[in-house]
C-alpha cells in the first residue's frame, strides 16, 4: 500500500487534500493523471451501464436534498458504525474493525447490545491504537451523516440538510419524473456516479476508506418477487466487468453479508484482495425489494407505484442495486496493475493498466532534446495524434531512459521516439519512420509516420 500511495502522489494520480494545511483526515485529490484515470474508469463503467444495456436512463441528481428524504430512506436513525473513545487520551475506535483486527467477526450492521457483548468478551486483546492502553468507553452508534446549514439563516442548527449518506437516493427521487418522461417498461434502470460524504471515524487505508466518496450505482427496476434470477445475472455481470477492465480473477471473489443492513433482503460484496488489507469490500449488490419507495411513497405522500401496461395492475417495482466507490475502484486498478520486475538490468516500476484506461494513449519524444531538427519534427508526430487522441503526452524531460521510466510508471502503453534515423540522415530507407515501445515488453518497433494513429487505434 505504502508503494501504492508514493506513486500516486510522485506521479500526479492522487495527493491528501489541504496538504499544505497538514492535510484534511479521509478527503484526497485527483492529480492530472488520477483525474484520467479516474474519467477513463467512469467511461467504461457508463458504457457497460447504460450504453450497452436496454432501457438503463443515466441521470446526474443534486447533491442537496429535502430533509425528510434521509427520515425516510432509514438514515437518521439507522446509518452508523460502533464507536467507542479511550477514556485515557480520547482517541476513537471502530470497535467492529478492531474486532476484526483479533480476528472475531464483527460488522456495522449488528445491534449495540450485540456488539458490546463481543467487545466486553475481547476488551483486554484491543489496545488503543494511539496510547496502548485497554479502557475503552462502551461502544455507542454513531450516525454517520454529514450536516450541513444549507438554507438555515438562524445559526441555531435547525432541520439540518444533510449531504448525501449514499447517492443512491438522488434515483429513488426521480424514479417518478423517470416515469413521467421516460415512460419505460419494467424491468429498467437508473444509473448514476454521484457523491457521498459519510463521516467515517477512521478513515484510512488510503483510498479506501474516505469521508468524500463517489459512488458509481446502478437500480434495476423490476416486477415484485421477480429478483432472484435477475440478482444473479446482476452479481455476474458486475464480476465479468471487472475483468474485462484488466483485473485479475484470482483477486475478486463474491461474499455474501450475515447481518443486513436495514434497507436489505439479501447483500453481496465483490471483494478485492487490496494490497494490507487483503480481501475486502470492492462493491456491494444489494437486493432492497420495494424498501426505498415504499419508504418515500410514506413520507412523500406522493404515489410511486408503476401501472403495469398488460394488467393495468399498480404496484411499487423491487429494486436491485448496485455500487461501488469510484476511489476503490481506482485503488483496486491502481494496485492490480502495479509491478516490479527487472528489465535491461534495472527494476521497473510498471503501471499495467487496460490500454483504454490508461491516462497518457501515447506519449512522443525526440531523442534529444537540444538538437532543434529532432524537437522540430517530433512536434510535427505530436500534433496531430494529440489533436486525434487527445490524452497525448509530451515528454522531453531527462534521457529516453528517464522518460521511459516515468511514462511506465504513469502507465502510458507506448512511447514513440523520433531520432536521426526519422530525418533519413543514416539510412534514407528510415526516413519518417519512428521507434514505438510497448510498455509491457519494452520491445521496439519501426513504424511509418503516416502510419501511427492507425497503429495505435489497432
Ligand atoms: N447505496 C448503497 C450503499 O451506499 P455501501 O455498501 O454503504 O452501500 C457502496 O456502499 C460502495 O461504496 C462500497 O462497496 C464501497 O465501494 C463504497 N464505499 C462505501 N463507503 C466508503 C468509504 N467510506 N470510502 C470509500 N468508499 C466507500
Amino acid at each position: 500500500m505504502d508503494k501504492i500511495v508514493s506513486l500516486c502522489k510522485r506521479r500526479g494520480f492522487v495527493f491528501q487534500g489541504s496538504e499544505i494545511y497538514g492535510g484534511l483526515a479521509g478527503v484526497f485529490d485527483f492529480g492530472p493523471h488520477g483525474v484520467e484515470l479516474l474519467n477513463n474508469l467512469k467511461r467504461a463503467w457508463w458504457k457497460a451501464n447504460v450504453y450497452d444495456k436496454e432501457s438503463h436512463y443515466g441521470i446526474d441528481s443534486g447533491m442537496f436534498k429535502h430533509p425528510r428524504v434521509w427520515d425516510a430512506s432509514g438514515h437518521t436513525s439507522g446509518f452508523s458504525d460502533p464507536l467507542a473513545e479511550c477514556r485515557e487520551c480520547n482517541t476513537r475506535i471502530r470497535v467492529d474493525k478492531e474486532l476484526g483486527r483479533i480476528g472475531v467477526t464483527a460488522d456495522e450492521k449488528m445491534s449495540e447490545e450485540a456488539i458490546n457483548k463481543l467487545f466486553d468478551e475481547h476488551r483486554n486483546e484491543i489496545p488503543c491504537p494511539k496510547c496502548g492502553q485497554k479502557n475503552f468507553t462502551p461502544a455507542r452508534a454513531f450516525n454517520l451523516l454529514v450536516k450541513s446549514n444549507l438554507g438555515d439563516f438562524t445559526s441555531e442548527g435547525n432541520e439540518p440538510v444533510y449531504l448525501p449518506g449514499e447517492a443512491c437516493q438522488g434515483i429513488y427521487l426521480d424514479y417518478k419524473n423517470i416515469l413521467d418522461s421516460m415512460a419505460p417498461k419494467l424491468p429498467f434502470g437508473i444509473v448514476q456516479i454521484g457523491k457521498a460524504f459519510r463521516n467515517e471515524i477512521s478513515p484510512r487505508n488510503f483510498l479506501f476508506r474516505t469521508r468524500e466518496l463517489e459512488q458509481a450505482d446502478t437500480q434495476l427496476f423490476i416486477k415484485p418477487n421477480e429478483n432472484k434470477e435477475a440478482y444473479e445475472k446482476l452479481k455476474q455481470d458486475r464480476f465479468d466487468w471487472y475483468v474485462s477492465i484488466g483485473i485479475k480473477k484470482e483477486n475478486l471473489r463474491f461474499k455474501q453479508h450475515e447481518n443486513l443492513v436495514f434497507y436489505a433482503k439479501d447483500a453481496w460484496d465483490i471483494e478485492y484482495n487490496f494490497p494490507a488489507l487483503g480481501f475486502d469490500e470492492l462493491e456491494g449488490i444489494h437486493d432492497r425489494t420495494d424498501y426505498d419507495l415504499t419508504q418515500h411513497m410514506k413520507f412523500s405522500g406522493v404515489d410511486l407505484r408503476y401501472t403495469d401496461p398488460e394488467s393495468g395492475e399498480k404496484y411499487i417495482p423491487w429494486i436491485l442495486e448496485t455500487s461501488v466507490g469510484m476511489g476503490r475502484m481506482f485503488l483496486a486498478v491502481m494496485s492490480d496493475a502495479y509491478y516490479e520486475e527487472e528489465m535491461d538490468g534495472a527494476t521497473r516500476v510498471v503501471l499495467k493498466l487496460h490500454k483504454d484506461l490508461a491516462p497518457y494513449r501515447v506519449a512522443v519524444s525526440p531523442l534529444l532534446k537540444n538538437k532543434p531538427e529532432l524537437v522540430a519534427k517530433a512536434r510535427e508526430v505530436f500534433a496531430p495524434l494529440k489533436k486525434q487522441f487527445g490524452n497525448v503526452a509530451w515528454d522531453d524531460n531527462g534521457n529516453i531512459g528517464k522518460r521511459y521510466r516515468r511514462q511506465d510508471e504513469i502507465g502510458t502503453p507506448y512511447c514513440i521516439v523520433v531520432d536521426f534515423e526519422t530525418l533519413g540522415e543514416e539510412k534514407p530507407e528510415l526516413k519518417d519512420t519512428v521507434t514505438v515501445r510497448d510498455r509491457d515488453t519494452g520491445t521496439q518497433e519501426r513504424v511509418a509516420i503516416a502510419d501511427l494513429a492507425a497503429y495505435l487505434l489497432k
